[in-house]
């Protein structure tokens, strides 16, 4: 159990949080309904308040200014990704995300070296074919359907299996896969919990161990057989370690992606001018995708733990303490964007931090913004009248913010 699920199963959370309170005037409750409703205006008053805020539920700190948030996540000699209390510490899948120089540097150089943007380029018609494919079909569903479960869901999981090389006929096995490891980046799970993602990666591990022993001998143009020969070139890529990239690989992009399109198709949905600007002119794709990814990014939480005793934002910090970087409000900090509460698709100006900063930046960043474009432009072309249906239904996550369920309907006949 680690610290957070300690408060939260002790009972001691509401002591811990009413400390937090009187201690700065606002309390950080990673699990509260507020937050997971609408975070937004939480961070407003965290920021306005106690940018840099002493959390009590966990040894640390909660950091909402876009300044800090981007400092610690680019300095990764006084923060580290290694981090001994973390979900995947507990479970074991210890990946490309836990590491810290010199061993993220190896790994990372080989990983990068198989999903090169000439791969990722080359993908681009089959994520559109795949797109059209799950709209089309969503098309048949009538004039009310789950955009969840016919685009959003099933997109990265059938992107991210053709570029592993994995068989299509095992996209179910994979999709629930990829469900329970993703849990593998909340910093509050049950034992319980870990214990299904532990089972999870050992059915996915013997799952992979297969595909490596036909790869090994076929080999093919896809992104095992390169990972492959980088294991085999030497002792630079082991075993355990191509294993676990290929498990971060399927699960990093699928929950991610996913509410990529989720959120993004909500914020469109609720600001129906920005709807119909994009539609009009489909050329600001690009800018949207920057622009809803900025305003309801799909990681809320990253996180980095302090090497060193330190000052950071006028505080003490000490060697250990984790620090929780708030994506969310960093994205919607007014010292950094206009009108930062605005949804404005053609937007411009600094960047967002959606997909992270510095040496662990989002190694699927292109490939995620592929697949959203493919997505919106077909779901825009195909349903140039779409609305909500009805309220959303959220999953209760910390970390990985998304939908459910997004029911929409249309009264255009599907073109
Ligand atoms: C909208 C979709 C996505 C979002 C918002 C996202 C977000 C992120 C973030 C915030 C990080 C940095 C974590 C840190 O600082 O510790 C990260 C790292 C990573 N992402 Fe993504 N990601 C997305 C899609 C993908 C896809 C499609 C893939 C691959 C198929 C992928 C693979 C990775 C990998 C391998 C890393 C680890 C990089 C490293 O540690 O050096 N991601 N992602």
């Amino acid at each position: 159990m680690n610290a957070w699920m300690r408060a939260a199963r002790t009972g001691v959370s509401a002591l811990r949080l009413a400390w937090e309170r009187l201690e700065s005037g606002v309390a950080f409750n990673p699990l509260s309904s507020a937050l997971m409703a609408d975070p937004y205006p939480i961070y407003a008053r965290l920021r306005a308040k106690d940018p840099v805020h002493r959390l009590r539920l966990v040894n640390g700190w909660l950091l909402t200014r876009y300044e800090d948030v981007d400092l610690v996540l680019r300095d990764y000699r006084r923060f580290s990704n290694n981090m001994a209390d973390s979900t995947s510490h507990r479970t074991g899948l210890i990946t490309l995300l836990d590491y810290d120089p010199p061993d993220h540097t190896r790994l990372r150089s080989l990983v990068s070296q198989a999903f090169t943007p000439r791969a990722i380029r080359r993908l681009q018609p089959r994520v559109s074919a795949l797109a059209d494919d799950l709209v089309r079909q969503a098309a048949r569903e009538g004039s009310e359907f789950d955009l969840m479960a016919t685009v959003a869901y099933p997109l990265p999981v059938r992107v991210i299996a053709e570029v592993l090389g994995v068989p299509a006929s095992d996209l179910g096995l994979f999709e629930r896969w990829s469900n329970q490891i993703a849990l593998n980046v909340e910093p509050i799970v049950s034992d319980a919990g870990v214990e299904r993602i532990r089972q999870a990666g050992r059915e996915l591990e013997e799952y992979f161990e297969v595909i490596l022993r036909d790869r090994r001998r076929n080999p093919r143009e896809d992104m095992i057989s390169a990972l492959l020969a980088a294991e085999d070139a030497g002792d630079r890529l082991s075993h355990r370690e191509l294993i676990m990239t290929l498990i971060l690989l399927l699960v990093a992009g699928n929950e991610t992606t996913r509410n990529l399109i989720g959120n993004g198709m909500l914020a469109l949905l609720e600001h129906p001018e920005q709807f119909e600007r994009l539609r009009r002119r489909p050329e600001q794709m690009e800018s949207a995708i920057d622009e809803l990814l900025r305003f309801d990014p799909p990681v809320q939480l990253d996180s980095r733990t302090a090497l060193t005793d330190g000052e950071f934002g006028g505080r003490r910090i000490r060697k250990g303490q984790i620090l929780i970087t708030s994506i969310g409000a960093a994205n919607r900090d007014p010292a950094a964007f206009e009108r930062p509460d605005a949804l404005d698709i053609g937007r411009s100006g600094k960047s967002h931090l959606s997909f992270g900063r510095g040496i662990h930046y989002c190694l699927g960043a292109s490939l995620a913004v592929r697949e959203a474009k493919a997505a919106f432009t077909s779901i825009l072309r195909r349903f140039p009248t779409l609305r909500l249906a009805a309220a959303p239904t959220r999953r209760k996550q910390a970390v990985l913010r998304g939908l459910a369920e997004l029911r929409v309907r249309t009264d255009a006949a599907p073109s």
